[in-house]
């Protein structure tokens, strides 16, 4: 073997090599690209019914997206379990085994710049999502976005829900005394979806001159066995007197629902609206139980993240490949549903990703 052989196939051996662990652009001779994307997705709890829910869409889009491109898009999804220090720990795997996208659902949103600065250091692009951290921590590089919703639009929307079925039916207000006796379930309190869904709501029911009176709120941190707690007691205080529940979201509205059933108060008894459009939401509001609900879109935010993700992996510029990207933000819209359409948005969650 000559020296100029050996020279020779070493070039081959290093071209080769680039090839297949270029992180983007590497194709073959067709044309297709041959690298895996790894995501890595860190959730704050999975027994989390709206999260939950988002990672099995995630996961059915990656399906889909495979078959489109070709691509193997290896999605790891990790449960922080309400501990901030855990999900650090999940984010330092993700960077030591060369994620190429780190998608988190931040325990404490206040502490996302400590991620964001481990990333960068990596130079492995973060998408947050559901919990917002502040803008400042998203601002400290041009690869960290954030996949979410309107909190304000929720809030408005489900205030919408109890003017339009006051309309339709103003024996909501039982005891005639022109205003709305209600209580308050709320998320947890440094969630940016409890304040604003909370606060917005009663406004837009209050800015279409309808009187409130509040009972009582509290939060029950999202879960349907607490808002179930919290309402059994406010039934023990308030009883009939309850006209209208406002909840934070879906599962603590279900769980109001369980308490209301309990104490056979549910027929005749007060309003219940929630926010998510869940699988159970839908089905309740079918059953004639929950009034109504506004729909989360996990499925539009998934895509978000795994598109934003793939562009990203491919060391792209999201902001110019894609039309939803306007800044380092996503906002998915919500839409309201009653019993007019829940059939309607059931058959969507249940159908497959197209
Ligand atoms: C909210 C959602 C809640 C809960 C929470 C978790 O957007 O409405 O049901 O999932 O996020 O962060
Ligand atoms: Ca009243």
């Amino acid at each position: 073997m000559t020296r100029l052989f050996l020279k020779r196939m070493t070039a081959l051996a290093l071209c080769l090599l680039l090839l297949v662990f270029a992180s983007s652009c590497a194709e073959d001779e067709t044309g297709q690209q041959l690298e895996t994307i790894k995501i890595g997705v860190a959730t704050y709890r999975s027994d989390d019914t709206f999260v939950a829910s988002l990672c099995e869409d995630l996961e059915n889009l990656v399906k889909e997206k495979e078959n489109e491109t070709g691509k193997k898009i290896i999605l790891n999804v990790v449960d922080g379990k309400n501990s901030q220090s855990n999900q650090n720990d999940q984010v330092d795997t993700f960077i030591a085994q060369s994620y190429n996208v780190i998608c988190v659902n931040p325990v404490d949103r206040t502490v996302a710049a400590v991620i964001v600065d481990k990333a960068k250091r990596a130079n492995i692009p973060v998408i947050f999502f559901n919990r917002e951290p502040v803008e400042e921590d998203i601002r400290m590089w041009d690869k960290v976005y954030y996949v979410g919703t309107d909190a304000k639009e929720s809030g408005i929307l489900e205030g919408q829900l109890i003017i339009d079925a006051l309309k339709a039916d103003p024996g909501i207000d039982r005891n005639g005394d022109g205003k709305l006796q209600y209580v308050m379930l709320e998320g947890e309190q440094a969630h940016q979806d409890s304040l604003i869904r909370t606060e917005y709501s009663v406004k837009t029911i209050t800015a279409a001159n309808i009187q409130m009176e509040k009972l009582a709120n509290d939060t029950a941190s999202w879960q349907r066995s607490l808002g179930a707690a919290k309402m059994r007691s406010w039934i023990d205080l308030y009883g009939g007197g309850i006209e209208v529940v406002l909840s934070n979201n879906d599962d603590m509205a279900l769980g109001a629902i369980d308490a209301l059933k309990e104490a056979d108060m549910l027929e005749g008894g007060p309003i219940v609206v929630g926010i998510d459009g869940t699988k159970a939401a839908l089905q309740s509001i079918l059953d004639g139980e929950l009034y109504g609900s506004v729909v989360n879109d996990a499925r539009k935010q998934a895509q978000a993240m795994l598109d934003i993700g793939c562009v990203l992996a491919a060391g792209e510029n999201p902001q110019e490949r894609l039309r939803v990207v306007n800044g380092q933000y996503v906002r998915v819209s919500h839409r309201v549903v009653t019993k007019e359409n829940a059939q309607e948005e059931l058959d969507e969650l249940l159908s497959p990703t197209e």
